[in-house]
């Protein structure tokens, strides 16, 4: 899969794409990330990318030009185009495994400053917000949309890694531990010593169930649960 990142602020890109699980992804071809200068797509005069709005108010506005110009310059048939932005749908974990099986080419806008000239949105296929606050421009968003939807990529991280992880059939990752076995009066659940698989998958889908009760109980939809996350579920509400 391949990412067209359109930005302000190409080093912000570059530091995060310089390190890690992405780095890995990168060197391996499992995706492959591009970083265009958006003033390198202006044709006025010094770099400039944005002026005041009409109307008159406070802040620059993202002019047109240079932004659909940087699209151009990499669309192809496969491209989708994503404008970061407060006023998108709100991205999440379904969004990412999705986009990581349909999309080809994802060309990422920032979006910057105090907004962008809303004729943008005739050349973009839809805008992604990352959560109900106001961040100072798209940056974080947009890395927050590649490495989520990279790591879902095939063969970006081991498969088993994904079985159980938190959002994975609406329900929250399973409590965790490692050594040692008593840190300040706090032990590790006996069944994880045990031995005995059974049981620690038993142990597991409770904690799954139990976590998503206590922190995140919007998530839990019966109907994607099965029989056994069902008992597990009644017992613990005490039904
Ligand atoms: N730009 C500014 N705030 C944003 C948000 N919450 N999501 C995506 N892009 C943004």
């Amino acid at each position: 899969m391949k990412f067209s990142i359109i930005t302000l602020f190409p080093n912000i890109i570059e530091t995060y794409l310089s390190e890690s699980i992405i780095k890995k992804a990168i060197e391996t071809k499992k995706i492959t990330v591009e970083i265009l200068d958006l003033r390198a797509f202006t044709t006025l005069p010094h770099g400039q990318v944005d002026d005041y709005q009409f109307g008159g108010g406070k802040g620059m506005v993202l002019m047109c030009e240079p932004v659909v110009n940087a699209i151009n310059s990499v669309k192809t048939q496969d491209s989708f185009v994503v404008l970061t932005s407060p006023q998108g749908k709100t991205w999440d974990q379904a969004q990412a495994r999705t986009f990581s099986q349909t999309k080809k080419h994802l060309i990422i806008i920032c979006g910057h400053y105090e907004g962008f000239d809303s004729r943008i949105l005739n050349y973009v296929d839809c805008e992604i917000s990352i959560g109900d606050y106001v961040l100072t421009g798209g940056e974080l968003a947009s890395l927050i949309m590649l490495d989520s939807i990279a790591r879902v990529v095939d063969g970006v991280i081991k498969a088993e890694s994904h079985l159980n992880e938190s959002f994975e059939n609406n329900l929250l990752d399973y409590d965790v531990y490692t050594k040692p076995v008593e840190f300040d009066g706090h032990v590790v659940p006996d069944v994880l010593l045990s031995g005995h698989h059974q049981n620690i998958d038993h142990f597991r889908e409770t904690s799954k169930i139990k976590n998503t009760l206590q922190k995140r109980p919007d998530l839990i939809d019966t109907t994607t649960m099965s029989p056994v996350q069902l008992d597990i579920l009644k017992k613990l509400k005490g039904e």
